[in-house]
């Protein structure tokens, strides 16, 4: 924070005189120079007293009246009211979406993405700014994530005239059950987008730090559910023995099918049946949750809880129906970093950040809808640090404690404008190459 916070209108205008009289010399070197000095402006711009007041009115406003999936309508006004504000052109799509641009109105069009929904939570923190909303909060960040995108859209308006190109800016809906990103796709939100980005605030890396990866990045995520009956209870057909023979089976197809070099999770998490202490259940429903960080990973691992479900039943007398759920909730896809759209995040993280506070991140097994983005373009995922001791923001997503520092909306909305910035710029100067 600290060694960007430091920078200056006195520097920026400096760097600027530097790079016009480098122009002069040569044409190319001057392009590398301009870009380098947009992007200290879009860090000077994002840490002005007056921007930084503002990003922190505006998460503060979101995160006191939370909305859950789908029922983003006050979440959505607020958004559309800011752009109005700043003179940015919108649209609604999917639902309670928003779609913004800032630009050319011409190809390169590159995206950006925030999530917009809150979680059924009771909020525990107490702070002036709780949410007013019983049961409901924001403990997953998406409120920051929203602020961080209104702030990039005001510095990229400011810079219209830089740009090489459009940025599409996506406010997403319902990103917490998963169904979000592909209501937005169906909407028309990727028309043209060629590539995107999407950040997401982590209470394991420091407020200043950010960290992302190429290639696998999260992991892909399905459920099932399994409805167990009995043929013939009055013969003593067992569904509860059928399920947990189940369960117990489930066990050795990560233990003794899957390769231990492609890490996957399967776990049961329901289990329903039974309420006599003298006769067994016409039905028990068990369910859970499978994730891997490939498709196939995934289609194998479906395809063997069918198998082996199914399979246990009848050795049981039994049948099982299963559910996949792959109509209302799709399985979210694993999320892949694009390694050329990385490096470009990877540059503008160094030039926001600095080298030191940028980091590989490891494989992690949660899993995000913005992998839906991914399946149609490239793009790449960052996660961007928010723990500090002194703000209280150190627990993890989806406590009712969460907490964030907001020390990180300008750097956040800096690397979203900058990245946008960056991606277009390079996208022109390789065409005239
Ligand atoms: C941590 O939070 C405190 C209190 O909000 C703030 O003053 C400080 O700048 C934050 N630290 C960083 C590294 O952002
Ligand atoms: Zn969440
Ligand atoms: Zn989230």
């Amino acid at each position: 924070m600290e060694q960007w916070c430091s920078m200056n209108l006195l520097v920026v205008v400096l760097v600027v005189l530097l790079s016009l009289s480098l122009s002069a010399l040569a044409s190319g070197e001057a392009e590398r120079g301009s870009a380098c000095v947009v992007v200290e402006e879009i860090v000077w711009m994002a840490n002005l007293p007056e921007t930084t007041d503002w990003l922190r009115k505006v998460r503060r406003e979101i995160h006191e009246y939370p909305e859950l999936a789908n029922e983003e309508f006050r979440t959505g006004e607020l958004i559309g009211r800011e752009l109005d504000e700043l003179g940015v052109e919108h649209r609604l799509v999917g639902g309670t979406g928003v779609v913004a641009t800032v630009g050319t109105g011409l190809p390169p069009f590159v995206g950006l993405r925030a999530d917009m929904d809150a979680l059924p939570i009771q909020e525990l923190v107490e702070w002036e700014h709780k949410s007013r909303i019983d049961g409901r909060m924001h403990a997953c960040g998406h409120d920051a994530h929203v602020s961080m995108l209104l702030g990039a859209a005001k510095i990229l308006q400011t810079l219209e005239n830089e740009l090489q190109g459009t940025v599409v800016l996506i406010f997403q809906p319902a990103e917490e059950q998963g169904v979000g990103a592909i209501q937005m796709i169906e909407g028309g939100a990727l028309e043209e987008v060629e590539a995107i980005f999407a950040m997401h605030t982590a209470y394991l890396y420091p407020t200043g730090v950010v960290a992302s990866r190429p290639g696998e990045f999260l992991a892909g995520c399905g459920s099932f559910r399994a409805h167990i009956s009995g043929a013939n209870p009055q013969h003593s057909t067992d569904t509860i023995l059928a399920a947990s023979a189940s369960i117990i089976s489930l066990q050795s197809i990560i233990s003794r099918e899957a390769d231990p070099l492609d890490s996957q999770v399967l776990s049961v998490s329901e289990f329903h049946g039974g309420s006599l202490l003298d006769s067994v259940p016409d039905t028990v429903v068990i369910g859970g949750t499978f994730r891997a960080f490939t498709k196939r990973s995934l289609d194998v691992l479906k395809q063997r809880i069918e198998e082996v479900i199914e399979g246990q039943a009848t050795v049981h007398r039994c049948t099982a129906k299963l559910e996949f759920f792959e109509r209302d909730h799709p399985p979210i896809p694993p999320t892949v970093n694009d390694e050329r759209i990385y490096e470009t995040a990877l540059q503008t993280s160094r030039e926001i950040v600095g080298e030191d506070h940028t980091r590989i991140a490891p494989r992690l097994m949660g899993s995000e809808d913005f992998a839906f983005y991914l399946d149609k373009v490239p793009g790449s995922f960052l996660l961007i640090g928010t723990m500090n001791e002194t703000a209280e923001s150190f627990y993890p997503p989806h406590s009712p404690y969460f907490a964030i520092d907001e020390a990180v909306l300008p750097i956040g909305a800096a690397i979203h404008a900058a990245f946008a910035y960056n991606y277009l710029h390079n996208a022109a100067n390789n065409r005239e190459r």
